[in-house]
């Protein structure tokens, strides 16, 4: 059976508090933390960069996650490497040279990511399978926290899982946004191994972290 992981966004995070935030969702069970970045122009928000991703990597030994909605984004996955980040998440619509991007995530010595926003389909993983460490599927067209899921991405994911399961590979496989304790069990029984989780993790306050993280395995 595989294990699911939660990684909690921290765009719904207190900003003012980024440092507790982040050992309070360690000590709440979170097994990845999710950092959102956003530029204003591959999507309409602007949320941080990697002075903060530095600022934060002495507050945890769990994973940083860099989910980068940025456009062009060569120029910039150094700083992220360098800032601490583990896994470096690029859109497949935001570099024309994705194969390019991905090697230059893993010459740092980091685990590249491959995002699939909701109306891209499955086919520009093509000659990428064997090069990623992580694949990541929209289930709501990135920029915001709190929208809801959008259900045609259940069979998106499934069919990367068979796509998956045919080639003997086994990347993480994401789904982020608009997640809750609801739908889980359907992203999971399509073949997601990693939940994104923003407002449903901090739905409540810190005192409820522990109890919805687990809420969303299952
Ligand atoms: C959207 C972000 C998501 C989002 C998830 O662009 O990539 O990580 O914050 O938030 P919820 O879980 O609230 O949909
Ligand atoms: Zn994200």
């Amino acid at each position: 059976m595989t294990t699911i992981k939660i990684a909690p966004s921290i765009l719904s995070a207190d900003f003012a508090r980024l440092g507790e935030e982040i050992r309070a969702l360690e000590a709440a069970g979170a097994d990845y933390i999710h950092v959102d970045v956003m530029d204003g122009h591959f999507v309409p928000n602007i949320t941080i960069g990697a002075t903060v991703v530095k600022a934060l990597r002495p507050h945890t030994t769990l994973p940083l996650d860099v989910h980068l909605m940025i456009q062009p984004v060569d120029g910039f996955i150094k700083d992220f490497a360098d800032a601490g980040a583990d896994i470096i998440t690029v859109h497949a619509e935001a570099t024309p040279h994705v194969h390019r991007t991905l090697q230059l995530i893993k010459s740092f010595g980091k685990k590249a990511g491959i995002s699939l926003n909701p109306a891209t389909p499955i086919s520009v993983l093509e000659y990428l399978w064997a090069e990623v460490d992580l694949i990541l599927v929209m289930s709501v067209n990135p920029g915001f926290g709190g929208q809801s899921f959008i259900p045609s991405q259940l069979e998106k994911i499934a069919a990367i899982r068979a796509a998956l399961d045919k080639r003997g590979l086994s990347p993480d496989l994401q789904v982020d946004g608009g997640i809750t304790r609801h739908n889980a069990a359907d992203v999971i029984n399509a073949g997601a191994t990693v939940l994104v989780a923003g407002t449903a993790t901090f739905t409540g306050g810190e005192a409820h972290y522990a109890a919805n993280i687990k809420a969303l395995r299952g």
